[in-house]
């Protein structure tokens, strides 16, 4: 028998199995042997429960709002680097290990809310995050929205505009939707940010490698923004969450905002900030009519993948594949 000093037991064993160099997270609560090493002021539930995934610009943040209105529910404190959201299945914050993605979750046991969720809208389209949840919180709900993919491509590249991204200011939206491989990096780039999350279906089976179907909740993105009363009637159903809070009480439509709002008066609403629901130019007809063609056969793929799972077809999606290009 042979040994060499543990740092070079530790370069070899990687040299040997390269695959293992990056982690996978899991829960210390399912192995004996974890939870016997485990310390005693730690505990496994300060895990969500479940995970609203995005993609961006689809209504998660109203999602997240209602949500949080909530009396059975509680989400993680913000993060400081990243807005509301954590990210950590989908960054670096990975690295970090599970002690600092507890940290951002109460503990049930001194929350009278039981169900802790996280809300982060870059875990939809990352290839690496189903796997890495699925490690972690095998149990675990995924809820994702879906609106008009290229409706979502348009919001995400107002959405640079208003935030003063000098790509997307210097290049019309249809320039940057057809650009090609002889383009700036920049410009492909936010090409890719604008179209690859709205490539739905593809992203949806990564999900679906992993989790049942049982346990995901596709929402149509267009009956959240008008029918949010709806939407949160069917997705408490689909949580079995206590106590069934009633939305209708809740919730109105804000004419000056244009989008449904917390109630917290008589004449009073609470409606997302400034950034949601931005109003901009509709998009010109030429990009409309690219992107119809583009989503097409991602489009007919989300329409089989929805029959698949007995979840109704959209609206948007019967439109745009009854549309003859
Ligand atoms: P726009 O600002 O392009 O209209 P996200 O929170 O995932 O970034 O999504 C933002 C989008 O949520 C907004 O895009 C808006 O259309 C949509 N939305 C849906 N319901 C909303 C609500 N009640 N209030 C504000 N925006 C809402």
């Amino acid at each position: 028998l042979l040994s060499v000093p543990p740092v070079q037991l530790g370069i070899n064993y990687f040299h040997m199995f390269p695959e293992e160099k990056d982690p996978i997270w899991q829960n210390p609560c399912d192995y004996k042997r974890h939870i016997a090493i485990w310390s005693q002021n730690k505990s496994c539930n300060r895990l969500p429960r479940f995970l609203v995934v995005g993609p961006q610009k689809t209504g998660t943040t109203a999602l997240y709002s209602f949500l949080s209105m909530h009396p059975g529910v509680t989400s993680n404190v913000n993060s400081p680097t990243t807005f509301e959201e954590v990210q950590f299945f989908s960054s670096n914050n990975y690295y970090k290990g599970l002690d600092w993605y507890m940290e951002f979750f109460p503990d049930p046991a001194n929350t009278s809310a039981t169900m802790l969720f996280e809300k982060s809208a870059t875990y939809f389209d990352n290839e690496n995050v189903p796997q890495r949840v699925f490690s972690l919180i095998p149990r675990a709900k995924i809820i994702c929205i879906l609106i008009d993919p290229a409706k979502r491509a348009y919001s995400w590249y107002q959405h640079m505009r208003s935030k003063a991204d000098v790509t997307a200011l210097n290049y019309t939206f249809y320039s940057i939707i057809t650009a090609d491989e002889r383009m700036p990096r920049h410009v492909r780039e936010l090409q890719s940010r604008c179209l690859v999350p709205g490539m739905y279906a593809q992203h949806l089976v990564r999900w679906l490698d992993y989790f049942p179907s049982r346990q995901v909740f596709i929402i149509d993105g267009e009956q959240l923004r008008n029918n949010p009363i709806h939407v949160m009637h069917k997705l408490q159903q689909f949580l079995h969450v206590q106590p069934y809070f009633d939305y209708s009480q809740h919730l109105r439509y804000d004419s000056q905002k244009g989008f449904f709002c917390q109630v917290l008066t008589d004449r009073r609403n609470k409606c997302l900030g400034r950034s949601k629901g931005r109003t901009y130019q509709p998009m010109d007809e030429v990009s409309a009519a690219h992107l119809r063609h583009f989503y097409r056969k991602y489009n007919i793929n989300l329409s089989k993948l929805l029959n698949r799972l007995n979840t109704p077809v959209p609206d948007w999606l019967q439109e745009a594949l009854s549309d003859e290009d």
